[in-house]
């Protein structure tokens, strides 16, 4: 249900004077470069500046809403994830290198649950190498690493870049609608406007300017003809290239919330996809007190496949999130009872089913596959170099065709 800011719970006096102080960072910048900033660099201050924005502070973003968590993601909501997840990484390692790379690893509980998992199956990478932008998730997950996965510590290291080249599984989950898109809206006559940020009264304000260079090269490329308001994100793009180069040999997988092109700007669509979220409620302010909110947009899964396709890859797969999950066995991982009681909050202890784990594990499943929550609106791309297919995730329901 999306809320207007009234219906929001009022931030903590810490949380509005962090605002403040970001808010103070945007409007600075806003000022030094004339009077405007395009929404991409919006979001980029909003969720990254260092130690304020909503990834780099001190918010707790994921968990429950008792815990202070503004949404939950996949990994956090069973380690069943990571156990199925683990058999299609498991596949593509032994076909490449025994490394693996995990992008945007939140509070580092897929890479907690994932290491065992691949251990289990025989398939435990040499290098577990994180990459990820805020540092105060990267101490977070080097917390959680220590805490929940001790045995695999030494494998586990942090990049501050990427590598010039890389063989093995690169693992992203919902990494890719974190990163900034620019906001545009197509005009009915032909023109094609870029919707930026300026200041009004020291209050941040939409302000549209036309668009230019790549932005307006994308944005033509839609052919879109009739007054519509949408995203393109420039940054996804270029990030899925620069990493599809650097692959020597094995895959990039990734999973996040999107829609083929057709699908993603079609006129039903009409509006975009941005939404924020703060303490599970989704609203569509993203001026209201920056730094607090999560802002997301869809991913455009077009443009992944032909940013990986372009640099020499191919589309192993593309899938919705509940076959993928499917295929990779998650039915079996759940009726085989491998996850007792306290695993939800505490993978490695030890199994002890009881009624009520099980129906907890039950619920997590369920979110992860339903149609109304994530099975649908989730998907899985799987771009590859040098790989055997047919990849296990994508056996049945692979959707390639549909980009
Ligand atoms: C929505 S969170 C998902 C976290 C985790 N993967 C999960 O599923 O719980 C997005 C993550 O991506 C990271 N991130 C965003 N852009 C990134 C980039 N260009 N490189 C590395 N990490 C990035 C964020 O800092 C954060 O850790």
């Amino acid at each position: 249900m999306k809320l207007s800011p009234a219906e929001l719970p009022e931030p903590s006096a810490d949380g509005r004077a962090a605002s403040e102080r970001l808010s103070g960072v945007i409007a600075a910048e806003i000022t030094a470069r004339g009077g405007w900033i395009s929404f991409a660099r919006y979001m980029e201050l909003a969720l990254y500046e260092p130690g304020l924005g909503y990834y780099a502070g001190g918010a707790q973003k994921f968990g429950d809403h008792a815990a202070g968590g503004d949404f939950l993601t996949a990994p956090e909501l069973t380690p069943l994830f990571a156990r199925a997840l683990a058999r299609q990484v498991a596949q593509v390692l032994s076909a490449s290198a025994p490394a693996v790379i995990e992008a945007g690893a939140g509070s580092g509980r897929l890479a907690a649950d994932l290491l065992p998992a691949l251990d289990a199956l025989g398939c435990l990478p040499e290098r577990y190498l994180i990459l990820e932008l805020s540092g105060a998730l990267r101490a977070r997950q080097q917390a959680t690493l220590d805490e929940r996965a001790p045995r695999y510590r030494d494998r586990i290291a942090w990049l501050d870049s990427l590598p010039d080249e890389f063989s093995g599984c690169l693992l992203g989950n919902e990494v890719l609608d974190a990163m900034p898109s620019h906001a545009v809206q197509w005009l009915a006559d032909g023109g094609i406007e870029e919707v930026g940020v300026g200041l009004e009264a020291g209050r941040l304000v939409e302000r549209s300017r036309p668009a230019q260079g790549a932005l307006l090269r994308a944005a033509q490329g839609l052919g879109m003809a009739m007054d519509y308001r949408g995203e393109i994100s420039l940054a996804v793009r270029a990030w899925v290239s620069d990493l599809s180069r650097r692959l020597s040999r094995g895959a990039l997988l990734l999973i996040d919330y999107g829609l083929p092109r057709h699908e993603l700007y079609h006129p039903q669509r009409n509006g975009g996809s941005l939404r924020c979220h703060y303490r599970h409620r989704v609203h569509q302010e993203p001026f209201w007190y920056p730094g607090l909110s999560d802002i997301t947009s869809h991913v455009d899964f077009t443009a992944v496949a032909e940013a990986g396709f372009d640099a020499g890859l191919d589309v192993m797969g593309y899938s919705s999130q509940a076959n993928f999950l499917l295929n990779c066995g998650i039915g079996e991982l759940l009726g085989g009872a491998e996850v007792g009681a306290g695993e939800l909050c505490m993978p490695g202890t030890p199994l002890r089913g009881t009624a009520t784990a099980n129906l907890r594990e039950r619920g997590a499943v369920n979110v992860l596959l339903s149609p109304n929550e994530m099975g649908e609106l989730f998907k899985v791309i799987a771009l590859g170099r040098g790989l055997p297919g047919p990849l296990l995730g994508f056996l049945r329901g692979d959707k390639v065709h549909a980009l």
